[in-house]
Parts: C-alpha cells; structure tokens; sequence
C-alpha cells in the first residue's frame, strides 16, 4: 500500500509484520571480491553464504502468509483423488473462473507440456516478449518464436504505460505471412519479464484475442504475474480505476484459450498449473501429465505445496499483496530515476531493472555489458541480481551470437521479504557504482554450456577490473560496518 506522508511524499508500507526470520551478513568486499571471481562472474554461481541481499530474483523465494503455512499442514496426502487438490480446484474457479486444472511442478513443465501437445517441427509461436525457459521450450519442439512488441517497448526510458502490449498490426501481418496453420499459439505474457516486468492492458489483450479468434488461432496467457498485471491495469488504465484486483484478474483470465502460470510467483510458492474451460484442449495435454509431472491429482508437487498454493491464490488478489511488490519497485526506480541513473521506466513488477547500456556506455555489446554491471554490483554491495541480457540468449544455430535488445540488470524483489533500509542501501551503492562507472569493464566467456548457458557458464573480467572497483570501494568505505 502506498501511505501519504505528512510532508506530501508517498512511501510503500508493508502491510504485515514479520514474525520469523533469516539471518544475512554482508560479507566484506575482498571476499565479495573473491565469490564473484570463483563464480565465473555469473551471480547464479553465488553461494548465498556470500551474499548480503538476494535480489537474484523474486521466484520461490517470496515469504509465505501464516494462512499459506496453514494450508501447507493441513494437507490430504494421497497419491491419487486427494481432497487437497479438489479444495485447489474450487479456489482456481472461484479466483480465476477456470472448470479445468491440472498441477505442474514449475512454469516451464508447462511450457513443455504446451509444447509437446501444440507444436510441430516447423511451426511458430507469437508472442508479446519470449521468456528463456518459453523459448527453450519453443525451440526444443522445432518451432521458431517471434516477437511482435509495439515500438515503445525497446525504448527504456518511456512514459507509455503498457509496454507489454502485442502489437496487433504486426499480429495481422504475421498471420498473412506465414498462414494460420502454421502458428502453434499466440502467447501473452503477463507483465513481459525480460522487458522489465512491464504490463499489457486490457484493451490489447482483448484486441489480440478478437483477431486469434477471426483466424482460428489459439490464444495462450502466461499468468505468472497475472495479479501484478491487474494491478498495473487498475492503476494506469481509463475504466478500471474503481475495479477490484480480484475482478481484473477474473477479467482478465476470461479472455485467453489457455491459461498457465509459474506459482513460485504471485501464488508465493514452489509449483505451477495449466487451466482452461476447453474441456477439449485440456483433454489434449492430460494424458501427458502423468508421463511428465505425475499423477492428475498432485502433477509433479506435493500436497502441501498445493495446500499453500491454494491460499496463496486467494491471497495474490488482495489488493496488498498484489501491490506490495511493485510499489516498492515504484519507489524504487523513482529514486534512482531522480538521480540520472539510467533504469526502465515505467517501473514495472518483479524488480528494479538498471539500463545496462547507457550505464555502461563505454562497452561493446560482445563483452556482455549487462553480465559486466550484474558482477559490478554485487561487488559494490553484496546484492545478488540478475543479468538479463545477451547472457541469457543463447547462440543461435550457427554458433553465432545473439545480442539481446535490452542489456538489463535486473534487481527483483521477492513478495513481503525485503524492506526500505534495503532498498535504501541498494540505491545508495548503485549510485557509487554510478560514479565509478569507468573503472567497470566487460567479461569473456571461459565456459559456455550449449543451453540457457546463464545458469552454468563462467566468464572472467577483461583486465581484471573487479580487482580496480574493490580498491576503489575501499578508498571510499574503509572497513564496511
Ligand atoms: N514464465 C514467466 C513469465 C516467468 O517469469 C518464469 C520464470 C517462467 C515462465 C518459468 O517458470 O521458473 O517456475 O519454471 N521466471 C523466473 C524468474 C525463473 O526469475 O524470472 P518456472
């Protein structure tokens, strides 16, 4: 919730209090120094022993309600018809609208399912903005994905409110070009992660749905921040200013063929489903589920993941948990907007996402310039982000390199875990790094696996930078604490 201070400002306040908690330790910055170079300068080779403030991302690592660890208890634990899975279903129909439900152990083993049921070798997926696991996944099948982004979205520094928008000009070409037999699924991803969280409106996601509808195409929505997309609606877009969250979200999950979500997410705990109300299209990917996941009732989690899950599909739509998150980002990216350090605006959900390149200005695009600024500023700070850039693409058939469109640094904020005096420090040493930007130069690969090579690859600093920024911190700070 946002609260109106005396003095005219706004600040995020959390509505909950914290009752259980995990230690951190900011470790000094010589052995900072020292984590980043044996983790190849990758942030996913952190231990988190070495890490101050895991801002890695906001997946599996959000902090669950009393009400979610109540249903994580009291759970049915059978291999086949447990009550605990049919009490998920009813609350999937009566938040979402959806008859159908089946679990998956994470988003991408839906994204595999989908695959596996709708794509043939040859065929293409549209999308608003591909996820990596989505492409993987596209890609694995033979299929090619295509993004048809409106022109805003590229730009980092905008004021249009709904960058995630499908550009439906370039949808209506698309079709003519490659005919409707050719295209597996439309996809629409709520709140385009790789594009800083940022959100479509209503108004797209129905024009989209009206055209896959005049060409027999099948409209599939990745909800994994459904309720966060709503809220941005709610906030930005003309009509919904008096809707609920709740009723946004239903609203929303009225429109798309297929419904599928990651819930380490919104739903603030490990697991994912895919839903519908095509009896036929669910029908289509249920014989797979056992062989993939596990049986119908349980699909690859546990009975107490689906017990919190439950719960936390209630609770995604309060208007406070929908919002905490992104009015932290708000605040966040606001700030560091104030003092001219290049971030994506609008500020979206998910996290605070620094431009890479025009922080980085004097970097060419083939030393990894977001992989260059993530392993920075973890060394500035303790803070683990993600790099979400040329990184995360992996090279295309040819070996040759892929250059992302956005070089991010992409500093999330799991769900009720981090506070102001964080986000405070996160900006203050940003801004050193800001000053000591020079002194920051680009990586090369010196492992680099064959697939989503983020997770595993290690690169080394060109010229050993990381050792220059250390000293210089030092200079600055001394002994930290
Ligand atoms: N779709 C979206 C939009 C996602 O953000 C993610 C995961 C997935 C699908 C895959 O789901 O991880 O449960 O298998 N995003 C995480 C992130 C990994 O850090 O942004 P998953």
């Amino acid at each position: 919730m946002i609260l109106k201070l005396y003095n005219g400002k706004e600040i995020p306040i959390d509505m909950y209090k914290t009752r259980v908690v995990q230690r951190i330790r900011l470790p000094k910055v010589e052995e900072r120094l020292k984590a980043i170079e044996e983790a190849g300068y990758n942030t996913f080779q952190l231990k988190t022993k070495d890490v101050f403030l895991d801002m890695l991302t906001d997946s599996g690592v959000n902090a669950m309600s009393q009400e979610q660890w109540a249903g994580w208890i009291a759970t049915d634990d059978a291999y086949a018809g447990s009550m605990t899975f049919y009490k998920f279903a009813d609350i999937v129909k009566e938040v979402l609208g959806y008859e159908y439900v089946m679990n998956v152990h994470q988003g991408r083993a839906a994204e595999h399912l989908l695959a596996k049921v709708f794509i043939k070798p040859g065929m293409i997926v549209a999308t608003n903005y591909h996820f990596t696991t989505t492409k993987a996944h596209i890609e694995l099948a033979g299929a090619e994905c295509i993004e048809i982004y409106t022109d805003e979205a590229l730009k980092t520094k905008s004021n249009f409110l709904f960058k995630g928008n499908m550009d439906p000009e370039k949808l209506k070409t698309l079709i003519k070009k490659y005919g409707r037999e050719r295209i597996a699924y439309v996809r629409m991803e709520a709140t385009t992660n790789l594009l800083g969280g940022q959100p479509f409106s209503m108004e797209n996601l129905k024009e989209i749905k009206k055209i896959c509808d005049e060409h027999k195409i099948l409209l599939v929505l990745d909800g994994s921040l459904v309720a966060e997309n709503a809220y941005l609606i709610k906030k930005r877009e003309k009509g919904y200013e008096n809707k609920t969250v709740a009723q946004i979200v239903k609203e929303i999950c009225s429109i798309p063929d297929l419904f599928y979500l990651s819930g380490r997410k919104n739903t603030c705990v490990r697991g994912g489903f895919i839903a519908t109300n095509n009896k036929e299209l669910f029908e289509m990917i249920q014989p797979w589920l056992p062989v993939y996941e596990g049986f119908f009732t349980y699909g690859g989690m546990s009975m107490r993941e689906i017990g919190a899950m439950a719960e936390g599909l209630r609770e995604m739509v309060e208007e406070d948990v929908a919002g905490c998150a992104i009015e932290q980002i708000k605040y966040f990216v606001e700030k560091l907007d104030e003092l001219g350090i290049p971030v994506v605006t609008p500020p979206g959900g998910l996290a605070c996402h620094l431009d890479a390149e025009k922080f980085l200005p004097h970097l060419p695009k083939n030393e990894y310039i977001a992989g260059a600024l993530t392993a920075a500023l973890y060394i500035a700070s303790g803070i683990r982000a993600m790099e979400r850039g040329t990184i995360s693409m992996d090279r295309d058939k040819e070996g040759k390199e892929v250059f992302a469109d956005l070089e991010l640094t992409r500093i999330a904020l799991p769900r009720r875990v981090f506070n102001l005096s964080h986000i405070e420090y996160a900006i203050d040493r940003i801004l050193w790094l800001y000053k000591h930007r020079d002194l920051i130069k680009g990586l090369k690969f010196v492992y680099e696996p064959p697939v989503l090579r983020f997770f595993l690859g290690k690169l080394e600093a060109i010229d050993n930078w990381g050792r220059d920024l250390c000293e210089a911190f030092k200079k600055d700070f001394g002994e930290e604490l």
